[in-house]
């Protein structure tokens, strides 16, 4: 079997459509501009090009967006000034601190700085008690993009037996929390595996369902996945340089075996990726509405 492609790119692009139409109509009604404020800390160059994605895409939909970029050594209390500065700009909807921060920050003080009302990454932990409850907030963009696409693709996930393997605070945690809900994308039974996991391939086996974020390039081989199995790949892993000079990734995945056994495979790049990045749109465009009252 060859399965078939979860085409994030295409996913994110049905999705911009909808979102660049909301931006255009809240502008023309309402005279509302959303806007995002990216704020990164240091030179991380995985980091810098996600940020610039971030910007390049709120620009593309007609959100108002600013990249602040701060030297490595910027102080926490510093750091913290700033986004109190930008809690009290109105022009300003969203807030996004990029992770991971240098050593030196505490970087749950940080969040902890961030207005809840103005987390449109859902990291703030009153917008992550509320995920957990099931309670209107905003959901953190990697997981949402994921429901999104399972969604989108017709897999079905009431009664499903769902692996996540990897338990970061970004996808693992909260991915596990939204598919055991009852909600769209929910109804799951959910195992979360981790690095203490006795036996991951025989957790992988039963799964109709793999999200693997663990960061580990081709972690998940063809033999861990059960026939008809749909795979969810995070990982986005650097693995070598092209001669341009590109990175070459690699999922945590490995697509081109797995991909024969499966029944829907996402691709690295080009699946998870764009979708994290629109469901960050789609929360800053629900953060504008917020703000004027109109949700
Ligand atoms: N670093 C990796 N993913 C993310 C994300 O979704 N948001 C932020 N702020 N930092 C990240």
């Amino acid at each position: 079997m060859t399965a078939k492609l979860i085409s994030g790119i295409e996913i994110a692009k049905e999705i911009r459509e909808e979102l660049t139409a909301e931006v255009a109509e809240l502008k023309e009604k309402h005279s509302i501009v959303p806007g995002l404020v990216t704020i990164l800390v240091g030179e991380d160059p995985a980091s810098q090009s996600y940020v610039a994605a971030k910007n390049k895409t709120a620009h593309a939909l007609g959100i108002h967006s600013e990249q602040v970029t701060l030297d490595p050594e910027t102080s926490e209390e510093d750091l913290v000034k700033l986004v109190g500065k930008y809690n009290n700009d109105p022009k300003v909807n969203g807030i996004l601190v990029q992770l991971p921060l240098p050593k030196h920050i505490n970087e749950a003080n940080i969040l902890l700085a961030i207005d809840p009302n103005k987390d449109v990454d859902g990291f703030h932990p009153v917008n992550v008690g509320k995920m957990v409850l099931g309670e209107q907030c905003f959901l953190p963009c990697t997981p949402h993009g994921i429901l999104e696409m399972l969604t989108r693709s017709g897999v079905e996930t009431s009664g499903a037996e769902v692996v996540i393997i990897g338990r970061s605070n970004i996808v693992g945690k909260p991915i596990a929390n939204l598919m055991l809900q009852k909600r769209d994308a929910g109804n799951a039974t959910v195992t979360l595996c981790h690095t203490r996991t006795k036996d991951m391939a025989a957790h992988c086996r039963r799964a109709d369902i793999i999200i693997a974020a663990v960061g580990v390039p081709k972690m998940v081989t063809a033999d861990m996945v059960k026939k008809g199995a749909a795979i969810i790949d995070v990982g986005v892993n650097r693995i070598g340089k092209a001669s341009n000079g590109k990175a070459i990734l690699a999922g945590d995945v490995d697509f081109d075996a797995v991909k024969e056994i499966a029944s829907c495979i996402t691709p690295v790049p080009g699946g998870v990726g764009p979708m994290t990045i629109t469901m960050l749109m789609k929360n800053t465009v629900q953060a504008a509405k917020m703000a004027a009252g109109l949700v």
